[in-house]
């Protein structure tokens, strides 16, 4: 069977990491978060002081961003992805409100963008994986072979994030995560560098009112035909 790439993009908050995991797990392909990829970068910002009020510090930024090392394993109980940021763990620590609040802004800059991309694209080389993001599907690979944009209303991906906070025991308030979500979204869809945008050749998935299952059943489906045909 032909070896693939899927591209899995879309607003943030919709279940996508969730949805490409489990994808990847059940069609034996490998994830990538190229998410986790930019709240690694903006972690290691808020840690090194990089950071003054609202302003980054672009420069020293830059004479270090080639240093950053980010890496992934896969944990052998849960089977997920574990992002560690110059070998450290912070899986937990970049999925955090202070750096979901922060990390917009640092995926805007366009010498981080183009030093992740250039890593995303060597962790494709050889197919075989699903990655999400936000311009997997137009700027990373514009010739993935499956490409899925994944949207679901404001309110609903709020409601996910809260879930998702609570159920680790977190601290979460509503409002404030989906005001998160709504400039989040402002953000990348309007800044210069490959804003969020639907590729053309990407299937459109609204999952406001599917379940995990249907949603895995549909994507399943687009797999099998691609990777059967000729
Ligand atoms: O999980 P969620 O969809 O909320 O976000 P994420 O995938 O962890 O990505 C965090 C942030 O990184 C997004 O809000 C984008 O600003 C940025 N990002 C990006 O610009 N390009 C990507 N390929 C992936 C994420």
């Amino acid at each position: 069977m032909r070896k693939i790439i899927i591209a899995i993009d879309g607003f943030s908050s919709c279940g996508k990491s969730t949805m490409a995991k489990a994808l990847a797990r059940n069609i034996g392909y490998l994830y990538f978060d190229s998410g986790a990829m930019y709240r690694a970068v903006a972690l290691f910002c808020m840690k090194n002081e990089l950071i003054k009020g609202d302003n980054i510090d672009k420069e020293a930024l830059l004479a270090c961003i080639k240093d950053i090392n980010i890496t992934f394993e896969v944990d052998p109980e849960t089977k997920n992805s574990i992002t560690f940021l110059n070998g450290k763990n912070v899986e937990h620590e970049i999925r955090s409100l202070e750096v979901s609040q922060f990390v917009s802004k640092i995926a805007a800059i366009d010498f981080v963008r183009e030093e992740m991309v250039n890593r995303q694209r060597e962790m494709g080389k050889a197919k075989g994986i699903v990655m999400d993001g936000r311009d997997i599907g137009t700027t990373v690979f514009p010739n993935a072979e499956l490409k899925v944009f994944v949207t679901a209303s404001a309110e609903v991906r709020a409601q996910r994030r809260y879930d998702e906070l609570t159920a680790r025991g977190d601290k979460a308030d509503f409002n404030e995560i989906l005001e998160n979500v709504l400039q989040r979204d402002h953000i990348d869809q309007t800044r210069e560098i490959s804003p969020l945008k639907r590729a053309d050749d990407a299937l459109l998935l609204d999952n406001s009112n599917l379940t995990r299952e249907e949603q895995m059943n549909w994507l399943i489906e687009q797999f099998n035909k691609l990777t059967q045909e000729c």
